[in-house]
């Protein structure tokens, strides 16, 4: 097989040799129930609680503070529904943003046809939401924000400093699905100002189907599913060892690196960018501020080239996503790039390129070449 440059670590990441390496044992060897009291069991149940305070530590949080779930899909299904079932008395309203990842916005249509009102932030061409908005849509009967520390797709980060003091200030709950910058920019909890925050451990080289949900204490919360008493009850069911591990590993290794990899992520991005710049005849055109943006994500568009055709040029040999989903006979343009006002000319030209830690610059010298060479065939060809 022809070797694979991929750009792709927003949609998912491998699994990294020594966390796999981690996780090895407790898929063979130490098969215990955690909750059985003799030596095989413990000795799982210990693995998990090892794993929870090295995710504790990577977010500054305490260990009883993080239940594990399966991802990143269920711990924003947690969050949302947990907070406002067990928070009836204050309200019915929910204050999201319009640029949130389909785990969160779904939920809130849900909730919308349950009874509750959402409120539904604009944002500006980059994806980001104004303060100014949050404070006006806070309401007394509001239970729960929810907004996304950076966006998956264009990698737009969030005021959530800021958002976290206007919920303080009138004591709304806050929530950050924080799948994507967890192990690439500092998520701190207590810097951030959030009640509840969501980890996927597929986009920081754990395997995909584990996650994690901080719940600050004191938070009160409702349970999405209902069995023994496993994650304080909160999340029952025997607990996936081998993967909880995992994820315990990817953390610690994301805190130990964190800046490191920040920083090699940022420069493969710059490269990338600078490359396509300089080889493509036609205008590039970047869909985020890129000084607050994630290091690694690049949403650019090629003027008068259509992101399909471009993938499908490129070929199989550089991975990276079209802003766009193709059906039949039409382009149905991303919720997010709509959002940003992103004329549709653009929108169909948007590719999502991210790096990665294991991303090197000879991929990119090539992924450079390859989708230069595309563009400037396509957009010469109009
Ligand atoms: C911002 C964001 N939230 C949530 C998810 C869902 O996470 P998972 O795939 O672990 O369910 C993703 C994954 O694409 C994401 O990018």
């Amino acid at each position: 097989m022809k070797h694979l440059i991929y750009l792709d670590y927003n949609a998912t990441t491998p699994i990294a040799p020594e966390v796999a390496d981690e996780m090895l044992p407790y898929i063979q060897a130490h098969f215990g129930n955690p909750s059985s009291g003799y030596a095989i069991g413990r000795h799982n149940k210990e693995a998990i609680e090892k794993a929870r305070m090295q995710v504790a530590n990577l977010i500054g949080a305490t260990p009883e503070e993080i239940i594990f779930t399966s991802g990143g899909t269920e711990s924003n299904n947690h969050a949302i529904r947990g907070a406002v079932f067990a928070n009836q008395q204050k309200g019915t309203h929910i204050i999201t943003s319009a640029v949130e990842h389909p785990a969160v916005t779904e939920v809130c249509y849900y909730l919308e046809k349950q009874g509750y009102e959402i409120t539904w932030l604009p944002v500006d061409s980059f994806g980001k939401v104004n303060l100014a908005d949050v404070k006006k849509a806070v309401r007394p009967d509001t239970a729960l924000i929810s907004i996304m520390h950076a966006n998956n797709e264009v990698g737009t980060i969030q005021p959530i400093k800021e958002i976290g003091e206007i919920a303080k200030t009138h004591g709304v709950l806050f929530h950050t699905d924080a799948a994507q910058s967890v192990g690439k920019i500092e998520t701190n909890v207590n810097k951030l100002n959030v009640d509840l925050l969501s980890i996927a451990g597929h986009k920081l080289y754990a395997p995909k189907g584990i996650g994690s949900l901080y719940i600050r204490k004191g938070v009160k919360f409702e349970n999405l599913i209902f069995g023994a008493g496993q994650e304080r009850g909160l999340r029952p069911g025997t607990e996936n060892v081998p993967y909880v591990v995992a994820l315990g590993k990817a953390c610690e290794l994301a805190k130990e690196n964190l800046e490191k990899n920040n920083r090699h992520l940022f420069q493969m991005r710059q490269l990338l960018l600078e490359g396509l710049k300089e080889k493509c005849q036609t205008t590039v055109k970047v869909n985020a501020d890129l000084d607050n943006c994630l290091p690694n994500t690049l949403s650019i568009a090629f003027d008068g080239v259509d992101a399909h055709t471009l993938a499908s040029f490129v070929g199989s040999g550089v991975s990276f996503s079209t802003g766009s989903a193709c059906h039949a006979d039409s382009v149905e343009i991303s919720p997010v790039l709509n959002a940003m006002n992103t004329d549709r000319k653009t929108a169909a030209g948007t590719v999502r390129i991210s790096t990665g830690k294991y991303t090197t610059e000879k991929e990119i010298d090539h992924a450079v070449e390859a989708i230069s060479t595309a563009v400037n065939q396509l957009s010469l060809s109009k």
